[in-house]
């Protein structure tokens, strides 16, 4: 090697996946017929009055930086969609247009800790978040959660995992890997008891408007101190747009300026214009067409993986995802997975990308393929596990 990495650098996990996800890939080149259930992204292309206003803000020219913060027209238009969807008054300096959520956690949590403080966060969880808080010598606090918490803290546990050296809690409602919903009383109870413990909450709101059968409450109807992470990348459908939001409080929000300024210098300029049209009725429409889509997939999904002895106590209420118990099937759900992907064709992650408990016993479905192919995957685990 003719460079010393950082140990910083050296200690930061890749992506489990990433080695299953290049092998689905060949044998897709290879001819074969992989049923894709692996991706976190909407399969949908991104909706056209978005890619329109794009196509439309490049022949304008208008292609250089913008403000750190966000163009302003974007920042207010947020605001209205805090106002609209929530009947919160936002304001938009409080509202900061970031490089997807990604960059929004890594500055917020560059915010809130300092070297070995910790935030304390649900396992199974978010990969990257580790990784982000890593990164700056920092440490995630990580809490086992079972269905019977539906995989999400609570007030309780909260209380229990809180430390010296605690800084503040993450919370992700709906959740990735589980699809798991905070619901408004558990999210008093928690903002309560973080207040109370002194540190600060942040949640990743990045899954909100993919709830199904169930209202997502944002923490800011609840408490107006936490932090907010959001996203264009989900229901909005625009993951490779790498365009998201944080609302920080007011006094907060300076200081993240200026991280943005110096991290980012400013979101993706033509993604931002694009994204003004985003909350526009005409791409809502769209965007709620899909979400019902979404709904019948997890249905059939759910169902389907009931039937076939997976364990799903708690039916996941947001996301697209299904983090589905296979312990009637595997002991260690990284070599099913890798087995499914070679004799069955269906690719899948397993539990171990998404934290330490219980990890080997659980697999996550991605429903972002049409009903015809999570029914052919169906088909096929059946086939594979009752012959
Ligand atoms: C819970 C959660 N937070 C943040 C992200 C990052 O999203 P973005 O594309 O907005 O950077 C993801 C991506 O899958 C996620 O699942």
């Amino acid at each position: 090697m003719v460079f010393h990495p950082s140990r910083r650098v050296s200690e930061i996990e890749t992506f489990k996946v990433m080695d299953l996800l290049k092998r689905a890939k060949q044998l897709d080149s290879e001819g074969h017929d992989v049923v894709h259930m692996e991706a976190g992204e909407p399969d949908f292309a991104t909706a056209k009055p978005i890619a329109d206003a794009a196509k439309a803000a490049i022949d304008q020219g208008l292609t250089q930086y913008t403000p750190a913060a966000g163009i302003p027209e974007l920042r207010e238009a947020i605001s209205q969609w805090y106002q609209q969807r929530y009947g919160l008054d936002i304001g938009a300096e409080r509202i900061i247009v970031t490089t997807g959520a990604s960059s929004a956690l890594l500055m917020i949590f560059s915010l809130l800790t300092d070297a070995g403080q910790s935030i304390m966060m649900a396992d199974p969880g978010y990969p990257c978040n580790r990784q982000f808080l890593r990164f700056l010598e920092a440490k995630s606090s990580l809490v086992p959660v079972d269905a019977e918490q539906n995989f999400q803290l609570n007030a309780d546990l909260i209380k229990q995992n809180w430390s010296a050296e605690s800084a503040g809690v993450l919370l992700a409602s709906p959740a990735n890997p589980t699809g798991a919903v905070v619901h408004r009383e558990e999210l008093m109870a928690i903002a309560a008891q973080v207040k109370s413990s002194g540190g600060s909450l942040v949640v990743d709101e990045l899954y909100h408007g993919l709830t199904y059968e169930c209202d997502t409450p944002s923490v800011l109807e609840i408490d107006p101190d936490a932090f907010v992470i959001n996203s264009f990348s989900k229901y909005f459908g625009m993951t490779g747009w790498r365009l998201g939001w944080l609302v920080a409080p007011e006094d907060a929000a300076p200081e993240l300026e200026k991280l943005a300024q110096n991290l980012m210098i400013s979101p993706h300029t033509v993604s931002q214009y694009a994204a003004l049209v985003a909350f526009k009725p005409e791409t809502l429409d769209i965007l709620e067409q899909r979400k019902e889509q979404f709904q019948l997939r997890r249905d059939l999904l759910v169902s389907g993986l009931r039937e076939l002895d997976f364990d799903l106590p708690v039916t996941p209420e947001g996301a697209f995802y299904v983090y589905a118990g296979a312990q009637k099937l595997t002991d260690n759900t990284y070599d099913f997975c890798w087995s499914l992907l070679e004799e069955n064709h269906i690719a899948t992650t397993p539990g171990l990308d998404f934290g330490r408990h219980r990890c080997n016993e659980f697999i996550r479905f991605s429903y972002t393929t049409g009903l015809d192919r999570i029914q052919l995957a169906l088909d096929r685990l059946q086939k594979r596990i009752q012959g």
